[in-house]
C-alpha cells in the first residue's frame, strides 16, 4: 500500500464527500448507515466519525469508523477477572467500521483501528476511559482478535461478538 495514497480525517457533516452514497463495504446495514444516517448522527453529536479519503481518486470516501461514549456493566468484564470494579464502567464504543470492498485486504482496516486506538489513548488522558468496546459482526470477530481484543461473551461463531480492549493494553502499546 502506498502510504501517501490515503488520509484519515475527522468527518465533517457540513462537507460533501465524493462517492459517499456509493460506499460499499459488503455489509448492508453499514452501507445504509453511511448513505442515509451518518451525517445526521454526527451533526447531532451522537457519535464522531473519521473517514479515509483516497487521494488518488478525487478524495473518495473509502473507509470510516465512528466512536461514541458508552457504559459497560462490571458483570460484562467478569471474564477478565480484574478484581472488584464499580458497577458502571466508562468506555468508548466503536459503533461502526467499514472499508470499501475495492480496497479491503490491504491493511486499511488495521490502519483505521490504529487511528481509533490513538484517539482513545489521547482522550483517556482527560476523561476516565476503561477501554474500547465494540459489537463485532461474526465475520469480523477474528479481525478484532488479531488486533488484541478479548471476546467478553461466550457466544458462538454465528453470534455478534462483544469485544473489549482495556486502556491498560492500549497504553502499553502507545505510551
Ligand atoms: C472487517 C474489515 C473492516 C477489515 O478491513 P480490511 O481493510 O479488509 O482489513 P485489513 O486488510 O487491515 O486486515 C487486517 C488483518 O485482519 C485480517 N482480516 C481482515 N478481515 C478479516 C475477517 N473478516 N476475518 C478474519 N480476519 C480478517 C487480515 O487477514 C489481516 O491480517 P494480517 O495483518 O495478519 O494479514 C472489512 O473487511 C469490512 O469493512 N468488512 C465489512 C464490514 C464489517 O464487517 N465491519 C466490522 C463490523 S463490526
Amino acid at each position: 500500500m502506498n502510504d501517501n495514497r490515503f488520509v484519515i480525517e475527522k468527518f465533517e457533516p457540513k462537507n460533501t464527500y465524493y462517492q459517499q452514497k456509493k460506499f460499499d463495504c459488503g455489509n448492508h446495514i453499514i452501507n445504509k448507515f453511511v448513505h442515509s444516517s451518518l451525517k445526521k448522527q454526527v451533526s447531532q453529536q451522537f457519535s464522531q466519525a473519521f473517514v479515509l479519503l483516497d487521494l488518488e481518486n478525487k478524495e473518495r470516501f473509502s473507509a470510516f469508523y465512528t466512536l461514541t461514549s458508552f457504559k459497560l456493566n462490571a458483570n460484562d468484564l467478569e471474564s477478565l477477572s480484574q478484581g472488584s470494579l464499580p458497577r458502571d464502567i466508562p468506555c468508548v464504543r466503536l459503533v461502526m467500521l467499514g472499508v470499501d470492498t475495492s480496497i479491503q485486504g490491504q491493511g486499511i482496516g488495521r490502519k483505521m483501528m490504529s487511528d481509533a486506538l490513538h484517539r482513545v489513548h489521547r482522550a483517556s488522558k482527560d476523561i476516565g476511559i476503561y477501554g474500547l468496546y465494540l459489537d463485532a459482526e461474526p465475520s469480523a470477530i477474528n479481525f478484532y482478535l488479531s488486533l488484541g481484543f478479548t471476546r467478553l461473551d461466550g457466544g458462538g461463531s454465528e453470534d455478534i461478538g462483544k469485544m473489549f480492549l482495556s486502556i491498560s493494553v492500549i497504553n502499553q502499546l502507545l505510551d
